[in-house]
């Protein structure tokens, strides 16, 4: 994995360096989320789905009156990359209900990340993950889990990367399509119901 200049070897946890910054986002950063999650998405995912129907979807989960509901609701928690002025990257996490096939306790969901390609392998997303992971053991969660397309590697290879463990397969409907996703679980020892002497999965 990339990480900025100012990091070296694993552990170090790049939460701020010369060149970006990681911050909890909350209420008054609905227009800056508004503006980076269509933007990284259709960036992301820009050649799989026809334009307009990811900006009819964007604009419907990126709505600001959505968002200001999202960033208010102590379910979920927001954590911004910022490089100066120019927001980079974002990470959220929401409490609810996991697919049945993450048995682990106390699970978090893992509900968004996105990095801008120009700031990718270089180290925000490290940092947002390490801020997701901070505040997933500060709630105790027991373990943290996602969602992710079949077909996006980099992704699958990031959160592998960071100790996520494939735990089962899901169907998500978007764009007409079903697309298989992968469901990602990584066990926070210490949290919920976890015996801390289980250690790292
Ligand atoms: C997923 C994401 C946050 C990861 O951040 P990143 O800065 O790209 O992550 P890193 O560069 O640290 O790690 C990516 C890993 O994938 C590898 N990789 C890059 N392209 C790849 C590809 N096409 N296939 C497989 N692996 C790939 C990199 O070598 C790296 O592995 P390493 O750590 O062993 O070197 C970022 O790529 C992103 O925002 N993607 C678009 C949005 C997205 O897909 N979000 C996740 C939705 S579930």
């Amino acid at each position: 994995m990339g990480l900025s200049p100012s990091t070296s070897g694993p552990g170090v946890s790049p939460v701020s360096s010369k060149a970006w910054t990681i911050r909890p986002a909350g209420p008054g950063d609905e227009r800056i989320l508004a503006k980076l999650g269509p933007e990284t998405f259709q960036e992301a995912f820009g050649d799989a789905f026809p334009r307009s129907f990811i900006q009819e979807r964007m604009a419907l989960a990126y709505a600001p009156d959505r968002l200001a509901l999202d960033l208010a609701d102590l379910r979920q928690a927001w954590f911004l990359a910022e490089s100066g002025a120019e927001a980079v990257g974002f990470l959220s996490l929401a409490e609810g209900t996991p697919p049945g096939c993450v048995v682990e306790p106390g699970p978090l969901e893992l509900s968004r990340l996105y990095v801008r390609g120009a700031w990718q392998g270089r180290g925000p997303a490290f940092a947002l993950m390490e801020a997701g992971l901070g505040e997933a053991r500060r709630r105790r969660a027991g373990s943290l889990w996602l969602q992710a397309w079949e077909r996006n590697p980099r992704a699958l290879a990031f959160y592998r990367a960071h100790g996520f463990r494939e735990a089962g397969r899901v169907i998500v409907r978007f764009g007409g399509e079903e697309l298989p996703h992968l469901v990602l679980v990584r066990r926070l020892p210490g949290g919920a119901g976890v015996d801390a002497a289980e250690g790292p999965a």
